[in-house]
């Protein structure tokens, strides 16, 4: 396990799914965490959870859509734990029903601001701290929507390949900051998020989607911090894009077209 005793880190969306259990894995190897979550409540949990085990944790309430928020988490963690060295860019919603063309504009928007907005504006925020810190690792939280034509969401698609567009074109941070920018591209995880969307259908959509997610295979959000410490801990990876499916397998995504 990569020894992150000395080190500070910083989870947006910790409190539940897979940013709580990237803030424990964090922890677990003896980073400094701060949780960043609009759910103050469930961010307190995490939080508690990681001081139950014997770690380092401190909430700061966040919307990552806020850029004040931002710089407050940033310099929070700064201060609460003497730097910042890995940034888990992770906070996520999807559309719900109806999809889009249909769905709210003011719904897509929320969308695109959550998942794309605040994904580049957190890496601005957190990029003058980790430069003090000597560098660091980022780490966005993608999705196989980003790769893949996912018809059952086309606006938390978008967003997911502009996350591994930015994450591919940052990659150069490496050479002039040491600051290593990756993502992760996980298929369905068993948290909250793909179950969302199913309480606004009508009762016949409902069941049959109900039906469809008992049989996907899902991924434990544990799984998936277990790639997201690979990317923190492996310094020969920037601007790298890393597929996880069920089972644990992970594989680096080659660009398309040049492979
Ligand atoms: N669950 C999946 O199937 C899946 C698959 C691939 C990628 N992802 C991505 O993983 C990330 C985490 O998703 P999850 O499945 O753990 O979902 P989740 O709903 O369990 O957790 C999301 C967290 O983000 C927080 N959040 C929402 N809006 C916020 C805001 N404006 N500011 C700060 N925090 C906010 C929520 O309070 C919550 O704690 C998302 O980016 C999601 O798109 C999820």
């Amino acid at each position: 396990m990569t020894d992150l005793s000395s080190k500070a880190a910083l989870v947006t969306g910790g409190g539940s799914g897979i940013g709580r259990a990237t803030a424990l894995a964090l922890a677990e190897a003896g980073a400094g965490v701060v949780i960043a979550d609009i759910d103050e409540a469930a961010g307190q949990e995490t939080a508690g959870l990681i001081d139950a085990a014997g770690g380092r944790s401190a909430f700061v309430r966040t919307d990552v859509t806020e850029w004040d928020d931002l710089e407050r988490a940033v310099s929070f963690t700064v201060e609460t734990f003497g730097g910042l060295h890995v940034f888990h860019n992770n906070a996520g919603i999807n559309t719900g029903w109806p999809d889009f063309p249909e769905a709210a504009r003011a719904r897509w928007e929320k969308v695109l601001a959550i998942n794309l907005w605040a994904v580049i504006a957190g890496i601005q925020a957190v990029v003058p701290a980790m430069r003090s810190s000597g560098g660091g690792a980022i780490v966005n939280m993608a999705s196989l929507a980003g790769l893949v034509a996912y018809g059952t969401d086309p606006i938390y698609a978008a967003t997911k390949h502009g996350v591994v567009g930015l994450t591919r074109a940052l990659g150069g941070l490496k050479e002039e900051a040491n600051i290593r920018v990756n993502c992760l591209c996980p298929g369905f995880v068993d948290t909250a998020l793909p179950r969302r969307r199913l309480a606004d259908m009508p009762p016949d959509q409902r069941a049959r989607w109900e039906g469809a997610l008992e049989r996907i295979p899902m991924i434990a959000a544990s799984e998936v911090a277990e790639g997201v410490m690979e990317l923190v801990g492996n310094e020969s990876l920037a601007g790298e894009v890393m597929v996880l499916l069920q089972g644990g397998v992970r594989k680096l995504v080659p660009v398309p077209g040049f492979t």
